[in-house]
């Protein structure tokens, strides 16, 4: 049974009566099949799941999409009902933030303001005071993010340990269609013309992750990369960065495991996709 709660008062009865471990799958709804692989290794890590379904606002900036942004709630319900999920919490912007856009938000140092953070200012303050207002509602002792979002998942593990929160992250593979599109919900907004150059980013990074055998320099992953997203995306996706990173996210990688990252505007939406590579 999935209980649908609305109310901290609601969800705070719901978890107290909870025994066993509680794993969280944190949302904004839309669900695909990116978020049910969450829930799965939620559903197999934990005693119990629950999850949070929350557009959030404070991760918005001026002229991004927290208008338009799909929401989906009786869909998305019945996917968390499907996968088992024990506890659903979907509140209202006002249940969240009852006094509006609160003065108090995490800093997310000097990563929050790279890649996604340069082009999004704000953006990981407010993720990052979301996650931590929903792991102290929810007292979950496991949460689970998709490495879809690289640099949100190294942002929020960051703050675990730099906060001392105690709570288990856990890293969850990209989940993508056959052709190699990492699964998003903003992947509605495309048009087919669209949908088509949107693989300029998954070729890019399988491009790179080409060059990386014998002898393979970070440059030269970088030159394949580019070339890659050349090629696939036709003119039609515009790149905004493609980057290659430690797997902590820091620059200057030389050898053994690295991140390449990739983010591009096709039409009006954003996407962003990374892959896991090996250095020499
Ligand atoms: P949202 O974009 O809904 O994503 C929720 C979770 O699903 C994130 O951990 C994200 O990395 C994961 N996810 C999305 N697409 C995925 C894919 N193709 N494969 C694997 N995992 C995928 O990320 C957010 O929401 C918000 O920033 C949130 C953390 C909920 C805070 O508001």
């Amino acid at each position: 049974m999935t209980e649908v709660l609305h109310t901290r008062d609601d969800l705070a009865k719901a978890r107290a009566a909870l025994t066993g471990t509680v794993g969280v799958v944190m949302t904004m709804g839309a669900l695909h099949e990116g978020h049910e692989a969450l829930l799965r290794v939620a559903r197999d890590q934990s005693d119990h799941v629950l999850v949070t379904i929350f557009v959030n606002p404070l991760q918005f900036g001026p002229h991004e999409d927290f208008d338009r942004y799909p929401r989906t709630l009786d869909a998305d319900l019945e996917i968390c009902r499907r996968a088992g999920a024990d506890l659903v919490f979907a509140p209202t912007v006002n249940e969240m933030y009852p006094d509006g856009e609160q003065a108090v938000r995490l800093d997310p140092g000097p990563l929050g303001a790279e890649f996604e953070g340069a082009s999004r200012p704000g953006f990981f303050h407010g993720v990052l005071t979301v996650v931590l207002k929903l792991l102290n509602l929810t007292r979950a002792d496991l949460a689970f993010f998709g490495e879809k979002d690289y640099q949100q998942l190294t942002l929020v593990r960051r703050m675990v340990r730099d906060l001392a929160v105690p709570v288990r992250i856990v890293g969850v593979p990209t989940v993508r269609e056959p052709d190699g599109l990492a699964l998003s919900s903003r992947n509605r907004y495309l048009s087919p013309a669209e949908r088509k150059a949107a693989l300029a980013l998954s070729a890019a990074l399988r491009a790179g992750a080409a060059a990386t055998g014998d002898g393979g320099t970070p440059e030269g992953v970088l030159v394949a990369a580019n070339l890659g997203f050349d090629v696939a995306s036709k003119g039609a996706a515009e790149l905004d960065y493609l980057v290659l990173a430690d797997p902590d996210l820091e620059p200057g990688p030389e050898r053994g495991p690295a991140r390449l990252l990739v983010a591009a505007r096709v039409g009006t939406t954003r996407l962003i996709d990374n892959m896991e590579i090996w250095l020499g």
